[in-house]
Formats: C-alpha cells, sequence, structure tokens
C-alpha cells in the first residue's frame, strides 16, 4: 500500500489578533516557507487499529493509545473518524514533520492538524475537500484550544491571504501590490490558549474599555483591508504601528517583542507589530524589498532567535 503525503504552511496574522475571538475581523497569510508534512504508512504486520506515532521534531514516538484523552492528536483521530463514520483503522504510522516553530505564533498546532487530516482521509480511501478540512481542524481547535476564532486552520487550508470574521464566510483577498514581510521569531514560546485566555480575565474586568479597543483595532482591519486591495503596500505601515498600539494596551506585549519592533522601524520597517497570541511568539516587519535582509539582520541582532522574509504576492488578473 503507498503511503500517503499532505503538506500544509504556517501562517502570520496581519491585523486583527485577538479583537478576531470577540467577533471583529481579522486578515491572515500563509507562510509558505515554513510547512508541517504528514505521512501516513500501513503497517501490514500490526494488528488493527494499532496506530504509531513517530515525531522527531517535538521528540514524541508513541501508540497513539498511550496518549492521553486530551492529546490534541487523540482528539484529531477521534473527530476524523466520528465524521467520516469509520470504526475500524488499518494499522498505520503517521510520521509528523515540521519546520513551524511551536507556540511561535506561526499556526503549527493548525498546520500539523490540517496535514493529518488530509493524508489520513486519502489513506482511508475518504479524501475531504477544503471546507471539511477546514472544519475539521477547526473542531480539533476547539477541543484543544478553549475558544479559538477559527482564523488559523481557514487561512492554513486555503493557504492564501483572507479576510475573516467569526461566523461569517471568510473572504480571499487579492493584494494589488506585493508586500515582503519580516518574520521575527522571539525563542519565547507562547501557548495560544493561554494568552487567549488571559485577555478573556482582562476583558471580563474592564469589559467597555477592551470592547473599545477591539472597535480601534476592528477600524484599522478594515483600512488595511481597503489599502492592501487598492493601496500602496508602505501606507500599511502606520496601520500595523497602531494595531501593535493597540495590542500593547491589551497587554499582550511585552519587553522583548517591543525591543524587536523598535529594532525593525529602526532598520528602515515601514511599521511593525507582534503577530498572534502574543505575550512571545513572534513579530512581523512590513519591509521595503531591497531592505528586507537589513531588517532581518537587525532583528537577529535585537535578540530574534530566527528570521524569515515573505512576500504576499500581487493577486494576477
Ligand atoms: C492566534 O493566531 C490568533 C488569536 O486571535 C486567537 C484566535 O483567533 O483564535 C490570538
Amino acid at each position: 500500500m503507498p503511503a500517503f503525503t499532505a503538506r500544509a504552511p504556517g501562517k502570520a496574522i496581519l491585523f486583527g489578533e485577538h479583537a478576531v475571538v470577540y467577533g471583529r475581523p481579522a486578515i491572515a497569510v500563509p507562510v509558505t516557507q515554513v510547512y508541517a508534512k504528514v505521512t501516513v504508512i500501513a503497517l501490514l504486520a500490526a494488528p488493527e487499529g494499532q496506530i504509531l506515532i513517530d515525531a522527531p521534531d517535538i521528540d514524541l514516538q508513541s501508540d497513539l493509545a498511550h496518549l492521553p484523552d486530551t492529546h490534541p492528536l487523540r482528539l484529531l483521530f477521534n473527530t476524523l473518524t466520528k465524521a467520516l463514520g469509520i470504526k475500524r483503522i488499518p494499522a498505520l504510522r503517521l510520521r509528523i514533520s515540521s519546520t513551524i516553530p511551536v507556540a511561535a505564533g506561526l499556526g503549527s498546532g493548525a498546520a500539523v492538524s490540517v496535514a493529518s487530516l488530509r493524508a489520513l482521509a486519502a489513506f482511508l480511501g475518504r479524501p475531504l475537500d477544503d471546507e471539511q478540512v477546514c472544519d475539521l481542524a477547526f473542531e480539533v481547535e476547539k477541543a484543544y484550544h478553549g475558544n479559538p476564532s477559527g482564523i488559523d486552520n481557514t487561512v492554513i487550508t486555503y493557504s492564501r491571504p483572507i479576510y475573516f470574521r467569526r461566523e461569517s464566510p471568510f473572504e480571499i483577498l487579492n493584494p494589488a501590490q506585493s508586500v515582503t514581510l519580516v518574520i521575527a521569531d522571539s525563542g519565547i514560546a507562547s501557548p495560544t490558549a493561554a494568552a487567549v485566555a488571559g485577555v478573556r480575565q482582562r476583558w471580563q474586568s474592564d469589559q467597555a474599555h477592551y470592547e473599545a479597543l477591539f472597535d480601534r483595532i476592528a477600524e484599522i482591519t478594515d483600512s488595511a483591508r481597503q489599502t492592501l486591495e487598492h493601496g500602496l503596500p508602505q501606507a500599511l505601515g502606520p496601520l500595523m504601528n497602531a494595531n501593535h498600539w493597540a495590542l500593547q494596551e491589551m497587554d499582550v506585549s511585552s519587553v522583548e517583542l517591543d525591543r524587536l519592533i523598535e529594532a525593525a522601524l529602526s532598520s528602515g520597517a515601514y511599521g511593525a507589530k507582534l503577530s498572534g497570541a502574543g505575550v512571545g511568539g513572534n513579530v512581523i516587519a512590513l519591509a521595503p524589498p531591497e531592505r528586507a535582509g537589513e531588517i532581518a539582520a537587525a532583528l537577529s541582532q535585537a535578540g530574534a532567535v530566527r528570521t524569515i522574509v515573505t512576500t504576499i504576492q500581487q493577486a494576477s488578473h
């Protein structure tokens, strides 16, 4: 029996993180320089139902049955078999590798889910379309993260720039011009669930202030959409800065992230902000294409453990 392989990219949130959990819009883009890759191989001599997990990047080598019920891979298998109405799975090995840093705001968990769902469904002879993959990956995110907006599994499944609002159909964005971003990983792990729970707590104790911040971010995101689709890329810079100030006010930035942002701005970025859940994780800087290397070097100098230069491609008309 052949092996089945699927890949899914990382992602970056350009505008609107956290506010998107509260029904405001957000913009996200795929980051194809990093990806999760999952291969499913039949274990012909093993007993039916045996599932071996082999994920060297996260030091995981285990029989699925030995993982706790709450492990995302257990949740993923349960979600998939329930959705497909399958009771008996042939023995298999699930080999997972990923170049997406974990808990860094780049969507590593959602990318592993999307790639695993695609590879497993193909292996089981029941390939899924993008909408089904996205819905099932969201189920896994919900079981694992508590209250995700759904933006991560959506941008990663469709691998296109998206404008996303909870409970509404997402829209694919068509950038008027290419946009160069430098992504810098602070190296500080920040699980999304904890950062989202922190915002929830502060929102509960000061709802008026937080709702006003979310509204401000929604306006910034809508201006950014207009700019991305009709304006000059550099005009996104001040909007990124303004989004970052609102995130600072929500207490999801940190000394380390602010230091990276300052380094990007003083080396020629048009704008910069934290991206994703914050607290740790990554920042993104909007770069004039010819200065991307210089900005990446300044970010490394300021403490980034890794930088990625990525381009949001102009839409082809
Ligand atoms: C995480 O990539 C983005 C957050 O807004 C959480 C979510 O939307 O589920 C922080």
